[in-house]
């Protein structure tokens, strides 16, 4: 029976995972959980943001389930012990470097999108953004200059094979789809983006049915809102995808309906919202659990070979909606528990 590691974390965190843990027992699909916390609820709890128990459990389980971390009293400590060192050491210890955004317009939400109607409409894309490296992940630090000022530094770096492995899952992604890869860089600028762009360039004779563009990323986030549904696969670094990726969702109608799956090489996957812990809404049952739920059933596709539980909850999400749900984010009123109740109706 697969095990699914369960990590709620901050704020809005558990509230989301739990409607997504009570769609998935109410589908019957003999896994099981095992729960550990995460983020700022660890580090209160334990004095560490990643307890080694947490992430011997990330190992041992066959898919995980994260909710978000995050919690602003502890945005003072040093660095290494902050909440968001949990999902960024998570993703770095099990090689998580793939990550699936998918963002698309769930029909009814069109009045929910920032966008008019008629252009989110056409809103069907995934966002492919590595995970492991960039500016994230380069050397950083705090130093004083020659002059006696405080100087703060970020390394921004991929080396060829980083850039490769994500460009082949961009280009695999594309071929499933409709064939369009959208290369989104900063190659006018900077030297990490045109070994970005070389490369991409260099992978894409392994597949000369994908249809090739580049962007720059300044140009990228102006044509997400003009016109988003020219766009069927990105491929982006570390940080432009996040970026990218948070305003694709309020495209499609809001931060609290986009999940994601973090992929290693093989079918190993950490599955999440785009979205954080919320504090502002967080304790208030306020959150839309959609994304986590979405998130949910990418995991049962992509990690557990469970395609058809996976197309049965996506289908009874887009039900939920077309039969009128709405958490406030949508323009509603529902909870999010009754928000997990609407979804368990269509299920
Ligand atoms: P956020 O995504 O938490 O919230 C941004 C805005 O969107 C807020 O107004 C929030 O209320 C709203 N929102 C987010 N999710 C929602 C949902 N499901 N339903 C309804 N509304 C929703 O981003 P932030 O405020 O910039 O960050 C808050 C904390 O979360 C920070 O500590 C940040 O580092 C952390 N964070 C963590 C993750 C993660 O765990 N992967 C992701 C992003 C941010
Ligand atoms: C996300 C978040 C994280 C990121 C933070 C919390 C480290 O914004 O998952 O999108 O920047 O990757
Ligand atoms: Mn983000």
């Amino acid at each position: 029976m697969p095990l699914i590691a369960l990590l709620p974390g901050d704020g809005i965190g558990p509230e989301v995972i739990a409607e997504a843990r009570r769609v998935l027992d109410a589908m019957s699909l003999d896994l099981t959980f095992e729960e550990a916390p995460v983020g700022g609820a660890a580090y209160q709890a334990g004095g560490h943001p990643l307890p080694a128990a947490t992430l011997d459990l990330a190992r041992r389980a066959d898919a995980i389930l994260f909710g978000a971390v995050g919690d602003p009293t502890c945005d003072a400590l040093e660095r290494s012990l902050r909440p968001e060192q949990a999902i960024l050491g998570l993703r770095k210890e099990l090689a998580l470097f793939a990550n699936l955004r998918p963002a698309k317009l769930f029909p009814g939400l069109e009045d929910a999108s920032a966008l008019r109607p008629e252009v989110a409409a056409a809103i069907d894309m995934v966002i492919v953004r590595e995970l492991n490296g960039d500016v994230y992940f380069g050397e950083k630090g705090m130093r004083t200059t020659a002059a006696g000022l405080r100087e703060g530094y970020d390394v921004m770096r991929y080396d060829e094979s980083e850039v490769a492995r994500i460009a082949h899952l961009g280009f695999q992604t594309a071929t499933k789809r409709a064939g369009k890869l959208c290369s989104v860089d900063k190659a006018n600028v900077l030297e990490t983006s045109q070994l970005w762009r070389d490369v991409v360039i260099e992978v894409s004779a392994h597949y000369p049915q994908v249809a090739l563009t580049h962007m720059y990323v300044d140009n990228c986030a102006m044509q997400l809102v003009r016109d988003p549904g020219q766009f069927d696969v990105i491929v982006t670094g570390n940080l432009f995808g996040d970026i990218l990726s948070d305003q694709a969702s309020m495209c499609a109608g809001s931060i609290g309906m986009l999940p994601s799956a973090s992929l290693d090489a093989s079918a190993k996957g950490l599955y999440e919202p785009i979205h954080g812990s919320a504090p502002d809404i967080a304790g208030q049952s306020k959150a839309n659990p959609c994304a986590t739920i979405l998130s949910a059933a990418m995991m049962l596709r992509h990690s557990l070979g469970m395609a058809e539980a996976a197309d049965r909850l996506e289908a009874a999400v887009g039900a939920a909606l077309a039969g009128g749900a709405r958490t406030a984010d949508l323009g509603g009123t529902l909870s999010t528990r009754a928000m997990g109740d609407a979804v368990l109706v269509a299920l």
